[in-house]
């Protein structure tokens, strides 16, 4: 018999262990043991200040899967565009958002987590007024620890919490850094994906440095993902090279489902359950716990 290797460009079988896209044998990670008790949480930033490369779409779709595993999740909406509300089909107005938080201690923050449609994914919601936040949180005491004793208030109830970042990295986004024990980077496998990259870690340094020493980066998540094209294929050898095993073993595809399950403000892993990223997602959220990143 001959020896072929694999070429995921036109799907030839190996008889070599299959390879996966970020260079490593392609594993599944096991299923999360069930939880017996919950909380505290863990916090994970989902965090890149460039708009666009699945920050939200993750928050959403790991926040789901998480939950399918019996994980207790809240999502926080830290984008004024309150894509993460929109996405989960919560209402944004008319009701205590972030915003109200961040300016007010009286306000309880157990009344502004909203249910979700999907059992066990709670939501923090945001809106437009967020954008008026960091002008006004400039002039507060320990101004970027105001969303870390806000979430310490509601952690106990949860085993983690996920915060969608707008895409900047301005108070709120240090805000963000600072309340969280970890970081995921979202990274849009196109051409000058890796710009910025080293700006967001440096950042991540400083608040580690400044405001939350514990602060960890729990991987680098490769989205958007094209394996017919070369230019995916580089992109996502060039972030391997320059992050070595940072880089989580899940990789995101693109896929035009994503959209759709948008424009239904519901997960993807509910809109489609069977949907290759579907299982895409349950495969990071499994790959998360597998290496503590969750409990
Ligand atoms: N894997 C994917 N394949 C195709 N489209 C995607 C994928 N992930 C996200 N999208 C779409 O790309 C757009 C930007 O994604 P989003 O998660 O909002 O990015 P960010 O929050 O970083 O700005 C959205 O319209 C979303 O539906
Ligand atoms: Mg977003």
């Amino acid at each position: 018999m001959t020896h072929q290797t694999h070429d995921p460009a036109d799907g030839i079988l190996s008889l070599e262990p299959e390879v996966g896209p970020t260079g490593r044998p392609l594993r599944e990670f096991p299923e999360p043991k069930r939880l017996r008790s919950h909380g505290p949480a863990r916090i994970i930033a989902l965090c890149n200040q460039k708009g666009g490369v699945g920050k939200t779409t993750t928050t959403i779709n790991l926040g789901a899967t998480l939950a399918e595993y019996g994980r207790r999740v809240l999502a926080v909406d830290f984008d004024p565009q309150g894509a993460l509300s929109a996405g989960l089909g919560v209402p944004t107005h008319d009701v205590p958002t972030i915003y109200d938080l961040l300016l007010s201690r009286a306000i309880d923050p157990a009344d502004a987590i909203q249910q979700t449609g999907t059992e066990g994914l709670d939501v923090i919601p945001a809106n437009i007024d967020l954008s008026a936040a960091e002008v006004h949180l400039v002039t507060e005491v320990a101004r970027e620890q105001i969303l870390a004793s806000v979430l310490r208030r509601v952690a106990a109830d949860y085993d983690v919490i996920l915060i969608d970042c707008q895409p900047s990295l301005g108070l709120l986004t240090v805000n963000a850094l600072t309340a969280s024990h970890g970081v995921v980077i979202p990274l849009e496998c196109e051409y000058f994906a890796l710009r910025g990259v080293a700006l967001l870690i440096e950042t991540i340094d400083k608040v580690r440095d400044r405001l939350n020493p514990a602060i960890e980066l729990d991987g680098i998540l490769a989205t958007m993902y094209d394996a017919r094209t070369l230019h995916s294929r580089e992109v996502l050898e060039r972030v391997v090279d320059a992050f070595g095993d940072k880089v989580l073993e899940t990789v995101i595809t693109r896929t035009v489902k994503f959209p759709d399950a948008t424009v239904a403000a519901t997960p993807i892993t509910e809109f489609a359950p069977e949907h290759q990223a579907s299982k895409a997602y349950r495969q990071l959220a499994r790959e998360l716990v597998f290496r503590g990143a969750v409990a």
